[in-house]
């Protein structure tokens, strides 16, 4: 596996890959990987036969007082990873590779309707600065398909999106989130936890499971649901940020008469924030 740091040696390697007739496959990635992260590049390497990972921790999508700078940096240990899941091109840009001109003047992508609310109202620019980032990483890399894993539901519509709207020629593919025994989604940021605050965790997914078990016979008074479920979360000791049923594809609120649904969740557990989803789809006659 080659790393490469600038753009003119990405493009370089890339339209070598090319040449041999290959297919190129993108797993987009700020670092500190774990086997979620491998899954991608596993499912990537599954479908082409050139497949590049990027690691960059994008300073545009984190706000004020977010972790930018305790953000894991582990080069060597993603590049052991990365290799053995599969991946050829390992692109680790600066911050002034990526944002020349610097980052105030840049030009941003904005996705509207499915970067509102959520996590979008939470982390307010967080979506532009993934939009604008990942438009930057595919416009660079210029790959068939891109794998990003379903933890991150609202980025991976966000990105389905811009995708769509900005008439990109790229399949964009959303793998299964990797959880571990216990039910907790992989993240980077669960090595933030205590060994307390790791025990309390599962109760995300142990309470998403609950919610769909719910629905899936029968209940549809999700206000009553949401509502049971918050406590629950909350009597565990973490902080709510949102829980939410929504239609799957638009993420519009959820009705009564949906079918394909996912249920969202955010909450802070000490000053680490964590994200977790559970996506549910009824019978049509359900
Ligand atoms: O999900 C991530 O790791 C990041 O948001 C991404 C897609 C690599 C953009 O910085």
């Amino acid at each position: 596996m080659n790393t490469v740091k600038t753009v003119r040696e990405l493009r370089a390697a890339v339209a070598q890959a090319r040449a041999e007739g290959k297919q190129v496959g993108f797993v987009p990635t700020m670092g500190n990987l774990h086997a979620g992260h491998a899954a991608l590049v596993e499912k990537a390497a599954q479908r082409v036969d050139f497949v590049v990972a990027s690691i960059f921790v994008n300073p545009l999508q984190f706000g004020a007082g977010e972790d930018l700078d305790k953000y894991p940096r582990t080069l060597v240990a993603d590049q052991e990873r990365l290799l053995a899941a599969g991946c050829q091109l390992l692109f680790t840009p600066s911050v002034e590779e990526m944002y020349p001109e610097g980052m105030t003047g840049q030009t941003r992508v904005s996705v509207q309707g499915v970067s509102e609310g959520l996590c979008g109202a939470s982390r307010p620019g967080h979506f532009e600065g993934v939009a604008t980032v990942v438009t930057k990483l595919f416009n660079m890399v210029q790959p068939d398909l891109a794998i990003f894993g379903e933890k991150d539901f609202q980025q991976l519509a966000v990105i389905r999106t811009l995708v769509r709207d900005l008439n990109m020629p790229i399949q964009v593919i959303g793998e299964p989130t990797v959880r571990a025994a216990d039910g907790l989604a992989l993240s980077s940021r669960n090595g933030y936890l205590s060994a307390e605050q790791r025990a309390l965790a599962p109760v995300l997914y142990q309470t998403l499971a609950q919610i769909g078990d719910a629905l899936q016979v029968g209940g549809r008074d999700f206000v009553a649901l949401l509502s049971a479920a918050r406590k629950r979360i909350e009597a565990a000791g973490l902080r709510l940020d949102y829980l939410e049923i929504r239609e799957a594809e638009s993420l519009r609120q959820a009705t009564a008469l949906d079918h394909n649904l996912v249920i969202l969740v955010a909450a802070y557990l000490g000053n680490t924030r964590l994200i977790d989803n559970l996506s549910v789809t009824l019978a049509a006659n359900a």
